[in-house]
């Protein structure tokens, strides 16, 4: 992708495109204004110093690919927090105020999220298990940090798109947790219910930003194929160090868990593909109703930060 071609829908000099036209239409559908979220950041009341077991999700296979999942979470959600901070700052300052208080509650919720991954990758690393993806990761922010903050934000919702689209199947699908230990399903319920509720922060904020719709799909895709090369190399890197990767059981499970029904790609490819479409917006995928219903009936196992 060409950083320094100029952006035709923030520079007047430049043509739009037919992508750009499109945007334009998907702004009048979707005004680039801040989503009416009311965005409660929950302090989960779970102890993970206590360890889990080694497969904590039921069988070895799916234990490691949430695992390997787990371990891209804490460095890169401080990306996403840190490049919606960024991007709020590059609007108008007459609008900044409005976006206050959603940006505060993504926020606060992307860092609960990473302060308990941490934690959930410390067992991770006292069970043996070695996190590559965070240093392939770190590498790639570091060499994009003098970017346009606009990609830094198209990347976000990219990445945000593929985190609801997860959360969506983590609440609706039986056999993502069936069997796991319950603190653990626990953990990755509320982290799904909260990916459902912020799911359109940055990419709202990116078309507030007058980020093109070419660079939106550009960046999904790159972004999407970074993400099944990643997942797929942490988690048999994991299986590796759990000694599992040889074991024919494993490869059968494998299987069954990437294009069974109710599998990883079963699940999410559809989905996922809907990015693509001009002037997607993520309120087109309907927000489950077990994300809700999670909320209401786990009240005891959270605390809302700021209420008494
Ligand atoms: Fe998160
Ligand atoms: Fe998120």
């Amino acid at each position: 992708m060409d950083l320094n071609t100029p952006d035709p829908a923030l520079d007047p000099a430049v043509e739009p495109d037919a992508a750009t036209r499109a945007a334009a239409d998907a702004f009048a559908r979707h005004p680039a204004e801040p989503p009416e979220l009311a965005l409660s950041v929950r302090r989960l009341r779970v102890d993970l110093s206590k360890g889990f077991g080694r497969r904590w999700a039921g069988d070895a296979f799916r234990t490691q690919y949430f695992n390997a999942l787990s371990m891209s979470f804490p460095l890169g959600e401080q990306f996403f927090i840190d490049s919606v901070k960024a991007g709020v700052l590059k609007l108008p300052a007459s609008e900044q105020p409005k976006w206050d208080a959603v940006i505060r509650g993504f926020v606060g919720q992307e860092a609960t999220h990473r302060f308990l991954h941490a934690q959930f990758n410390d067992e991770l690393a006292r069970q043996g298990l070695v996190n590559r993806w965070e240093g392939w990761a770190a590498r790639r922010i570091e060499m994009s940090k003098d970017w346009d903050v606009r990609h830094h934000v198209a990347i976000t919702a990219a990445y945000e798109h593929f985190t609801a689209v997860l959360a969506k199947v983590v609440l609706t699908r039986r056999p993502w947790l069936e069997g796991a230990e319950p603190e653990l399903a626990l953990l990755w319920r509320w982290h799904a219910v909260e990916e459902s509720e912020h799911k359109t922060v940055a990419i709202d904020l990116y078309r507030a930003m007058g980020g093109s719709e070419r660079r939106r799909v550009g960046w999904f895709l790159w972004a999407g194929f970074l993400f099944v090369v990643e997942s797929t190399a942490q988690t048999l890197i994991n299986l590796h160090h759990a000694g599992e990767l040889w074991k024919p059981r494993t490869w059968w499970q494998a299987l069954r868990w990437t294009f069974g029904p109710g599998g990883t790609v079963t699940s999410t490819f559809w989905p996922l593909l809907r990015y693509l479409k001009p002037g997607f917006h993520p309120d087109d995928l309907e927000t489950p109703a077990q994300a809700a219903a999670w909320i209401r009936e786990n009240r005891d196992a959270y605390r809302i930060v700021g209420e008494a």
